[in-house]
């Protein structure tokens, strides 16, 4: 067992616990297991990659715990809620406040600036513009954008610059759960870097728990437990290597 992050003195709480989850997507002859019984526990403060060759079920496994897609069976707990008890209407509430999600293909809106975009969680909540936009602006500072690049509509960024929105948007209102489909497929290795150290920072709060998929080996370091995925299951969990200096842990960012 890895050594748990927590400072506090307190036992680490399970935040995440999957068992025998499986999905199939299709029915008959064109059915396809996603999940062929997946057992998965991930701690509170725990940044945990999942990595796995390409069809073996990482986003249809991110989108269960994020509340996107039903499981077909087994027990899964997030946050010690379970969506299959909780209506339509209770698990979009939940995951507006609860879960921030990075998608494979970043799905920004196109008419809307950088700013616009990475404030959206707040503006759904309720909050006025100029201070959403405000918040998002700071968490787009964080990951290197300019004011110029804040303005720019996404048709007007590079791929890396727009999931680096897609990120800020996952952040911006602070949720407890961050699930990222490959969030460094198109960054170079310092912007990269940037935004595990970002995510890092976030998994350090007690209450948070980061899971990230990745096939990027140059991040394996910034992980707790890296856990592989092979057809439909978690076959292993492994520690990281060792972390480079720049990697280590730092105090958590003032809010
Ligand atoms: N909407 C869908 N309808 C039918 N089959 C699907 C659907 N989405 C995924 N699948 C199938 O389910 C399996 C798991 O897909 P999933 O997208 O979870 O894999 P993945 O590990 O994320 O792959 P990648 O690394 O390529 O993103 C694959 O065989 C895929 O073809
Ligand atoms: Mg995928």
């Amino acid at each position: 067992m890895a050594t748990p992050s927590n400072s506090t003195g307190r036992p680490p709480q399970t935040a995440i616990r999957c068992v025998g989850v499986t999905k199939t997507y299709g029915e008959g002859n064109a059915a396809v297991q996603a999940l062929r019984g997946v057992d998965l526990e991930i701690r509170a403060g725990e940044l945990l990659l999942l990595e796995g060759p390409s069809g073996c079920g990482k986003t249809t496994l991110i989108s269960v715990l994020a509340g996107l897609m039903h499981r077909d069976g087994g027990n899964c707990s997030v946050l010690d809620h379970d969506y299959e008890q909780m209506s339509p209407g209770e698990t979009t509430l939940f995951r507006g406040q609860n879960i921030g999600f990075v998608f494979q293909a970043f799905n920004l809106i196109p008419a809307l600036t950088a700013a616009e975009n990475a404030a959206t969680p707040l503006l759904i909540r309720g909050l006025k513009r100029k201070a959403a936009v405000d918040q998002a602006g700071a968490v787009l500072k964080e990951l290197g954008f300019d004011d110029r690049m804040m303005r720019s509509l996404p048709a007007d960024l590079s791929g890396g610059q727009q999931q680096r929105v897609a990120i800020a948007r996952a952040m911006v209102h602070r949720p407890r759960l961050i699930v990222c489909d490959e969030p460094t497929s198109a960054l170079d290795r310092e912007s990269g870097h940037q935004v595990m150290e970002l995510l890092r920072r976030f998994a350090l709060d007690q209450d948070r728990v980061l899971v990230v998929v990745t096939h990027d080996e140059r991040i394996f370091k910034f992980a707790d437990r890296i856990a592989r995925m092979e057809d439909g299951r978690i076959t292993r969990i492994e520690n990281p290597p060792a972390r480079a200096p720049e990697a280590s842990r730092k105090p958590p960012a003032q809010s």
